[in-house]
């Protein structure tokens, strides 16, 4: 997610925004940018790279001059989204006549349209954003009054914003809404401020409004006005933040990790925005190519590749492929893939599946993949990453940076949309539409999955304190929950130091079932599905060795007798449950680290981007 400051009143507003640019960095971005209003005009300074490299381009201006006077502004960090981290895609951005800055968190789902139509009218755009499309649209609409231009431009988009947006005809104003995106008010002794994160308002008062849905609120320095979209006017009482800075960041959260999993309703929301066709029970997937490019019906087999976390998101999307889509589907571990001389060439369909987009040995397969001929497209959350940018083509996973090493959002957000890629070439294939509406309407349920999941966390805490103190652990699944059996396997791993293995269910008895003593914990994800009494059988088989169980089971349905906790997720389609199966999983292994006063955020050897073979 990207990074907002604006500031009106109390002295010069430049070192307030780079002072809360600064607050906002851990939240990941790659460019930063300013705009001042004073005199009549505007001041806009924008730089890629870190806040450093536009605290440079500053000083190199007059600190007489407005960079030391002027005293409204608006910045922003940005997490690219719509277009290559460049100076000219960063914020702020301007309307035509220069006179209006505008800086956007979120996603303009109807931009192109919108563009389209401001070009025909003449405008000429400098810049690939979805966020110049709403700066031009508010100078549209603006006839002297900056608050009613905003409404009037925001009641055209569709998508989710918080934007901030200032104009040379209005010193000593600033217009700020939010829809879908974090937003909230400062007020300090003259001078009022906005930004994303409460972070950033931290070092200049505690007395915090956060902004609803809906809200538009015109900011003064010694005033707050909140109203609708209809001007009707809103009334919003202030809270007090904690005092503590970095609880701020992490939003009161104790780590990362932590609000990095509860904010899975919203990031697969993000993932899933915009792609979903149900009426025709289809996938809308732009940078997958359509039938008629020949893409997905001359596609003759899938190949995914990832490591780590990313690796298990391609064996679930394994099952997803073959399932909906009835194509043949392989999911590679990357590092093996590109040194085992791969049989791969023009009618596979490689998709390099990545949350940093830098991962050594998935970018090293990208590029054997590529000179032996094969498709090549990328499932990738940061923008204009070195995957990104070597497959040219793919989804992004529009999940925001993901802080924690541990990864958790983007597991989630990167099997949300591989089961939209094995819905869209599904129809494209013999997928009827029923059968594709059906799983569109699956699909689209994923975030209040996630949400009911995350509501039963102290169900989780309950059995993370069985099993803190034990220094193994089995983790099993079926089908397309044997990976998810990987995942967790893996979460425990690598935040707890707990010895844990996922297995295939039906693979303990075959040696490892050996390794059971009195007490040992083991998982078992046993949700509706076709082989579930399978996967029992295997409880059984384990508890009837002392082992402890900790089941995950659907709603409604009895978890194996004897177990110390079950672990309810809603009843949905097998192949959307391994989402909210993962995300009992994540909270079971960070609450078994934060018992054994585990670091969590940063795990001891491990980097967040392996971008070393
Ligand atoms: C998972 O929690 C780890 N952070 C790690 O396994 C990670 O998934 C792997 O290194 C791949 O990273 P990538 O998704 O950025 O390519």
């Amino acid at each position: 997610m990207c990074g907002i400051i604006g500031v009106v009143g109390g002295g010069a507003a430049a070192p307030v925004l780079l002072g809360g640019l600064r607050r906002l960095e851990y939240r990941g971005y790659d460019s930063a940018g300013l705009a001042l209003s004073g005199e009549g005009r505007l001041l806009v300074r924008r730089a890629v790279g870190k806040v450093a490299a536009l605290t440079e381009r500053i000083a190199q201006d007059d600190p007489e001059g407005p960079f030391g006077r002027w005293t409204t502004g608006i910045a922003h960090t940005r997490w690219a989204t719509h277009g290559a981290p460049t100076e000219a895609n960063a914020h702020p951005h301007l309307d035509r006549t220069g006179r209006i800055a505008v800086v956007h968190n979120g996603i303009i789902e109807n931009y192109r349209q919108l563009r389209s139509r401001l070009e025909a009218a003449g405008h000429r755009f400098a810049s690939e954003t979805d966020t110049e499309v709403l700066a031009r649209l508010i100078g549209d609409r603006h006839q002297g009054d900056l608050r009613a231009a905003v409404v009037a431009a925001l009641r055209e988009v569709e998508g989710a914003y918080g934007v901030a947006v200032l104009c040379a005809d209005e010193p000593g104003a600033l217009v700020v809404a939010r829809k879908g995106s974090p937003l909230c008010v400062g007020i300090a002794e003259g001078r009022v401020l906005v930004a994303s994160d409460p972070a950033a308002l931290v070092a200049h008062t505690r007395q915090v409004i956060h902004l609803d849905d809906g809200d538009v609120a015109l900011l003064r320095a010694d005033s707050v006005d909140v109203s609708g979209l209809d001007l009707s006017p809103r009334h919003r009482s202030p809270d007090e933040l904690p005092p503590d800075v970095a609880a701020a960041e992490r939003d009161g959260h104790e780590h990362f990790m932590h609000k990095e999993m509860h904010e899975q309703p919203e990031s697969v929301r993000n993932a899933l925005r915009g792609r979903i066709d149900l009426r025709n029970g289809d996938a809308v997937l732009a940078g997958l190519g359509r039938g008629e490019d020949g893409e997905d019906a001359t596609v003759r087999r899938a190949i995914l590749l990832g490591c780590g976390t990313s690796l298990h998101a391609c064996m679930v999307g394994e099952f997803a492929f073959e399932e909906l889509a009835q194509l043949p589907a392989e999911a590679e571990q990357a590092a093996e893939f590109r040194y085992r001389n791969p049989l791969v060439g023009p009618d596979d369909l490689v998709v390099a599946v990545s949350q940093s987009g830098e991962t050594a040995d998935t970018l090293a397969a990208v590029k054997e993949a590529r000179s032996r001929g094969a498709r090549v497209r990328g499932l990738v959350n940061v923008v204009g990453s070195a995957i990104a940018r070597q497959t040219g083509r793919g989804v992004y996973l529009h999940v925001g940076p993901e802080v924690s090493v541990a990864s958790t959002k983007a597991f989630t957000g990167q099997v949300a949309v591989l089961l939209l890629m094995a819905l869209r070439l599904g129809r494209s294939r013999r997928l009827s539409p029923e059968r594709g509406r059906a799983m569109a309407a699956e699909i689209a349920r994923l975030p209040e999955l996630v949400e009911r999941v995350l509501e039963r966390e102290s169900s989780v805490i309950r059995a993370a304190e069985r099993m803190a103190h034990s220094e193994h652990a089995f983790f099993l699944g079926r089908g397309p929950m044997h990976p998810v059996a990987l995942e967790g396997a893996l979460k425990l791993k690598e935040i707890s130091y707990v010895h844990a293995e996922g297995y295939h269910a039906a693979e303990l008895k075959h040696g490892p079932i050996a390794l059971l003593t009195e007490g040992t914990p083991v998982v078992v994800i046993a949700n509706r599905s076709p082989v579930r009494d399978k996967t029992l059988s295997n409880a059984e088989e384990c508890r009837a060795r002392g082992a402890g169980l900790v089941a995950v089971v659907t709603q409604g349905q009895e978890g194996p007798p004897g177990a110390w906790a079950d672990l309810v997720i809603p009843d949905c389609d097998p192949l959307v449950a391994t989402v909210p199966a993962a995300v009992a999983l994540q909270m079971l292994a960070y609450h078994v680290a934060r018992i054994r006063g585990c670091p969590i955020d940063q795990p001891r050897n491990l980097a967040k981007s392996v971008t070393v073979e």
